[in-house]
C-alpha cells in the first residue's frame, strides 16, 4: 500500500538484539509471513569497536537455510570490517551499513559493497556531525541515524535524534537521489509518532517487539497500523 505517491510507506526493521536466539528461525518466519515487515536488521558487534559481542555471518547462514525470505540488512559495529563485508556480500545479503568515523571516508569499503550488487548505508552515532553525509552523497544507498549509544538493545531514545532525522532528511531531499532514511534505538509505541513526523523511511524496532509479549505479530501489527496512520496525517 501507497499512501501517497510522494511519500514512501515506512518499513519496520526488525532488530533481533533482543530476540530469543533460541527460537529465532521460527519467530522470524512468523514475522515475515506476517507481511508486516520486510527488513531484518543485525547488530553484529565485536566486542572491541562497540563493548558487546553478538552474532556473525553463520547466524545469517543459518536462517538462510532456515527458509527465511527477506532483506537483511547488516549493521556492522566491527573493526576491522572489511573480511565480514566481503563474507556478507558472498551471502547475498541486501545492505550493509557501516558506522562513519572521525578521519576515515569509509569509500573504498562503500565502493567493495556496492560493485558486489550490494546497497551500502552509512550510520552516524549520536555525537557524529552529519557533515561527511554530503561528502558521501553519490557513494550511498541510505543512511541511519543512531538514536541510542551503539551496543545494547532497550536503550531509551535520544530526544535530540528528531533534530538529526530532520537535518538528514533535508540534506537527502536538497541532493534528489534516491537515499533511504533510517533511525536505530530507542523506538517505541509512545515516542512513535514524533519519529514517522520527521518524514524517515526505516524504524529500527528490537526491544519494544520482543520484550513487550510473546505474541510479536501482535505487537508489530499494532506499530504497523500507527506508522500508518499518523503517516497517512502527514499529508492530509
Ligand atoms: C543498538 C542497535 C539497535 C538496537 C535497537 O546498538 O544498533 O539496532 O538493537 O534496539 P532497541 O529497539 O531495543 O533500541
Ligand atoms: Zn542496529
Amino acid at each position: 500500500m501507497i499512501i501517497n505517491p510522494f511519500i514512501k510507506r515506512c518499513s519496520i526493521a526488525i532488530s533481533i538484539l533482543s530476540a530469543n536466539l533460541a527460537s529465532l528461525g521460527k519467530d522470524i518466519a512468523k514475522l515475515v509471513r506476517s507481511g508486516l515487515t520486510d527488513i531484518i536488521h543485525f547488530d553484529i558487534m565485536d566486542n572491541h569497536y562497540v563493548p558487546n559481542l553478538t552474532f556473525g555471518p553463520i547466524l545469517c547462514k543459518s536462517l538462510i537455510e532456515y527458509g527465511i525470505q527477506s532483506n537483511f540488512h547488516i549493521h556492522l559495529m566491527t573493526d576491522p570490517s572489511e573480511r565480514l563485508i566481503r563474507e556478507f556480500i558472498e551471502l547475498g545479503v541486501h545492505q550493509i551499513l557501516l558506522h562513519v568515523e572521525e578521519g576515515i571516508t569509509l569509500k573504498k569499503e562503500l565502493r567493495i559493497i556496492r560493485e558486489n550488487g550490494c546497497k551500502a548505508g552509512i550510520v552516524f552515532n549520536p555525537k557524529m556531525s552529519l557533515e561527511i553525509l554530503t561528502t558521501l552523497i553519490n557513494e550511498i544507498d541510505s543512511v541511519l541515524i543512531m538514536s541510542v549509544n551503539p551496543g545494547f538493545g532497550g536503550q531509551s531514545f535520544i530526544e535530540n535524534s528528531i533534530k538529526r532525522l530532520l537535518e538528514a532528511r533535508s540534506i537527502i531531499d536538497r541532493s534528489g537521489k534516491d537515499i533511504l532514511l533510517g533511525v536505530d534505538g530507542g523506538i517505541n509505541l509512545k515516542n512513535l509518532k514524533k519519529i514517522v513526523e520527521t518524514g524517515v523511511d526505516i524504524l529500527v524496532i528490537g526491544s519494544a517487539i520482543f520484550n513487550r509479549s510473546r505474541n510479536y505479530v501482535e505487537i508489530l501489527n499494532v506499530f504497523r497500523k500507527k506508522i500508518d496512520f499518523y503517516q497517512k496525517k502527514l499529508v492530509n
